[in-house]
C-alpha cells in the first residue's frame, strides 16, 4: 500500500482517504464519492480495528462481507480497497497509542474508555501508510471527526479532513453496520433518535432555549419507545463538545442509546433544516 501510493504521489496525484470498517451501506459509499471531488484517487481502508473495541464490545460479532464490500467500492471507481490483516497492521502487540485528550473525553469516551485512543492509533498509521491528501469521515461519529481534526493539526499532517453530513434512511434512522444488528421491532425502537432529534428542532424553534428543559423532554420520549436505554443525551457546543445550558446556533444534540443488545449513536445541529442527506 505505502509503495503504490509513494508512486502515484510521485507521479502528482492527489490521494482521498476513507477509513472504515466495512459492511458498506449508503453512508460509506457517500464519503466514497466525496471523496472522489477532492482528489484524483481513492483509497478506501477496511479494517475492524480490534484496539478501538473494549472487552465485551461487538469485536468477533462485527458484521462483514469482504466479497460484496469489494464489489460495491469497485462500482464507486475506488482505486484501492485496502483491507490489511490483522497481523499485518499489528505484527506484535503495540506499544504506542495516540491519545487526544480533552475532546476525548466526554460522550463516548465516557462509556467507551480506550476508545478514542483505538481510533487515533489506527487512523494515524493509515495516514502513514496511505499518506493521503484529503480523508473524509462522517459526522455521524461527531465526536470522531473532532479528535481527528485535532489529532491531525497537533501532529502537523498536511491532510485536509473533510466531514460529510449524515446519511440518513428513509424513516431518517441513520445508516450504520450496526443497524444490522436490529430485529424489525428494534428498528422501530430506534427512531426514537430521529424523534428526539424533530422535537429538539420544533422546541427550540418555538424559542425554548434552556438546556435541561430540553433534554428532560426529549428523555420522556426516548423512553416511550420500547427496549431502549439511554447511554447519553446532551447538548453541547459542536466546537468544543463542552455542555451547554442555552441553547444558540453552535448547539448540537448528541446521543447514544442501546436498543436491546445495540448501541446506537446519532446527533443533529439544533438549528439546522430537517431533512436526510443524499448524495
Ligand atoms: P465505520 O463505522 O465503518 O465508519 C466509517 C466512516 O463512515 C466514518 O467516518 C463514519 O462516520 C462514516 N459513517 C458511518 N455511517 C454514516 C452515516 N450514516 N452517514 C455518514 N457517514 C457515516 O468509524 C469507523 O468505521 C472507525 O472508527 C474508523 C474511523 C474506520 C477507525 O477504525
Amino acid at each position: 500500500m505505502s509503495a503504490w501510493a509513494e508512486a502515484r504521489i510521485r507521479a502528482g496525484k492527489r490521494i482521498s482517504l476513507v477509513p472504515t470498517m466495512g459492511f458498506f451501506h449508503e453512508g460509506h459509499l457517500c464519503l466514497m464519492r466525496r471523496a472522489a471531488q477532492t482528489a484524483d484517487l481513492v483509497v478506501v481502508s477496511l479494517f475492524v480495528n480490534p484496539i478501538q473495541f473494549g472487552p465485551g464490545e461487538d469485536l468477533d460479532r462485527y458484521p462483514r462481507d469482504m466479497e460484496r464490500d469489494a464489489g460495491l467500492a469497485w462500482k464507486e471507481g475506488v482505486a484501492v480497497l485496502f483491507a490489511p490483516a490483522r497481523e499485518a497492521m499489528y505484527p506484535e502487540l503495540p506499544q504506542t497509542r495516540v491519545t487526544v485528550a480533552g475532546l476525548s473525553e466526554g460522550l463516548c469516551g465516557l462509556t467507551r474508555p480506550g476508545h478514542f485512543d483505538g481510533v487515533c492509533t489506527v487512523v494515524a498509521k493509515l495516514f502513514n501508510i496511505v499518506k493521503p491528501a484529503t480523508a473524509v469521515f462522517g459526522s455521524k461519529d461527531y465526536q470522531q471527526l473532532a479528535v481527528i481534526r485535532k489529532m491531525t493539526a497537533d501532529l502537523n499532517w498536511n491532510i485536509d479532513i473533510v466531514a460529510h453530513p449524515i446519511v440518513r434512511d428513509h424513516n431518517g434512522l441513520a445508516m450504520s453496520s450496526r443497524n444490522s444488528y436490529l430485529s424489525a421491532e428494534e428498528r422501530r425502537s430506534a427512531l426514537a433518535l430521529v424523534k428526539a432529534i424533530d422535537v429538539a428542532r420544533a422546541m427550540t424553534g418555538r424559542g425554548i432555549n434552556d438546556a435541561d428543559r430540553l433534554l428532560a423532554e426529549l428523555e420522556i420520549i426516548i423512553k416511550m419507545h420500547d427496549n431502549v436505554e439511554i447511554e447519553y443525551l446532551t447538548i453541547v457546543d459542536s466546537r468544543n463538545l463542552q455542555v451547554q445550558k442555552n441553547v444558540d446556533n453552535q448547539s448540537l444534540l448528541a446521543m447514544a442509546i442501546r436498543v436491546g443488545g445495540t448501541r446506537l449513536i446519532d446527533n443533529a445541529m439544533l438549528f439546522e433544516e430537517a431533512g436526510e442527506f443524499q448524495c
